[in-house]
């Protein structure tokens, strides 16, 4: 008797498993609904009276000796050691794993969101279904301007209009009703136009909105802002133009472009031979919408400006069509993943 158990035990402790088969048979002759050490206690019947209770201890440490090395063998398969252990080649090259990478539009956002935020900008947000009053009115748009027309605009409801929103404008609005100036913010964001779609344009796309208003800022702090930003998203050559333009909630307007990133002003079709690209307009923000804000414009003046995502996305890796953003072409995604 103290022979098998003395068997059992070596046999135990010298079991080796290396791979999912051996391991069930462990767990059958061990472990399972019959197992040799039942067995062990079913014969305990016929010890002895004054050996039972030392055999019925030492057949205890069997069972729980067997449920030990059984998670063991469990344990070791998991972790790849037995079966693996004697064939794995670990000079070979780690398997390629795809983690996928940014979108170029995410990776510009968040650049321009760098920039910004270093010279004291925080980052805002709106909703993208708005209210005529953010979209347009406190915008100073006019009752009859073209662009609240439906050919532009996507509505949802009318009277009262509830429409997507036509630009990241309408975030200025709400920015200025919450918060007191200083403000120094960038609201990025979606919006919507109805545009057929080509390789410039799309009904869907990105803006980037910046707003600053506060005690004294000129015009002079848009165009030196603006500078600061064209060179730190492109190169320290890149040159920045303003040209005079209108829109209803900026006096004066002007529309911004850079020097073509493409041809640096040799002449290509993104810059129609003409060696600049706009990226987005900009301008002094009108009093009327400071005072539509609750914003004394007799204290207060700011600067803001709304550009293309898309746009200066196209200019910084050299993209040629708008649609590749959204078609969603690994051969086309895969190009920024190192980004
Ligand atoms: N919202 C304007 C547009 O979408 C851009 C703009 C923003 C112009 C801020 C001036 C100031 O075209």
């Amino acid at each position: 008797m103290a022979n098998q158990l003395e068997e059992i035990r070596l046999e135990l402790e010298n079991s080796q498993v290396s791979d999912a088969e051996a391991l069930e048979q462990f767990r059958m002759r061990f472990i399972g609904r019959k197992n040799v050490i039942g067995d062990l206690f079913s014969a305990m019947r016929n010890v002895p009276n004054e050996e039972k209770k030392a055999y019925g201890q030492q057949v205890n440490e069997l069972k729980n000796l067997a449920q030990a090395k059984f998670q063991e063998h469990i344990d070791s398969l998991a972790a790849g050691k037995g079966e693996t252990e004697d064939h794995a080649d670990l000079t070979l090259p780690p398997l390629h794993s795809e983690f996928g990478s940014i979108h170029p539009l995410t990776a510009t956002r968040q650049r321009f969101i760098e920039i910004f935020e270093r010279i004291g900008f925080n980052v805002s947000s709106g909703p993208e279904i708005e209210d005529d009053w953010h979209n347009f009115t406190a915008l100073n748009f006019p009752e009859n301007h073209p662009a609240r027309e439906m050919q532009d605009t996507f509505f949802i409801e009318k009277n009262p209009d509830i429409a997507l929103r036509t630009h990241t404008s309408s975030v200025q609005i709400r920015v200025m009703e919450n918060e007191k100036p200083p403000i120094r913010t960038l609201s990025p964001g979606r919006v919507f136009r109805n545009e057929a779609i080509s390789a410039r344009a799309h009904c869907v796309f990105h803006q980037m909105e910046g707003l600053y208003v506060d005690k004294g800022v000129s015009f002079a702090d848009l165009k030196q802002t603006l500078y600061h930003f064209a060179k730190e998203m492109y190169t320290k050559d890149t040159q920045v133009r303003f040209r005079p333009s209108y829109f209803p909630f900026t006096e004066p307007s002007a529309e911004i472009d850079i020097s073509c990133q493409i041809c640096h002003g040799e002449g290509c079709n993104i810059c129609k031979h003409t060696g600049w690209v706009e990226i987005g307009g900009s301008g002094m923000v009108d009093p009327n919408v400071l005072a539509n804000c609750g914003i004394d414009p007799e204290v207060y003046s700011g600067f803001a400006f709304g550009m293309g995502i898309e746009r200066i996305t196209m200019l910084r890796y050299g993209i040629k069509d708008l649609r590749l953003f959204t078609e969603n072409d690994i051969r086309f995604l895969k190009q920024f993943n190192s980004l």
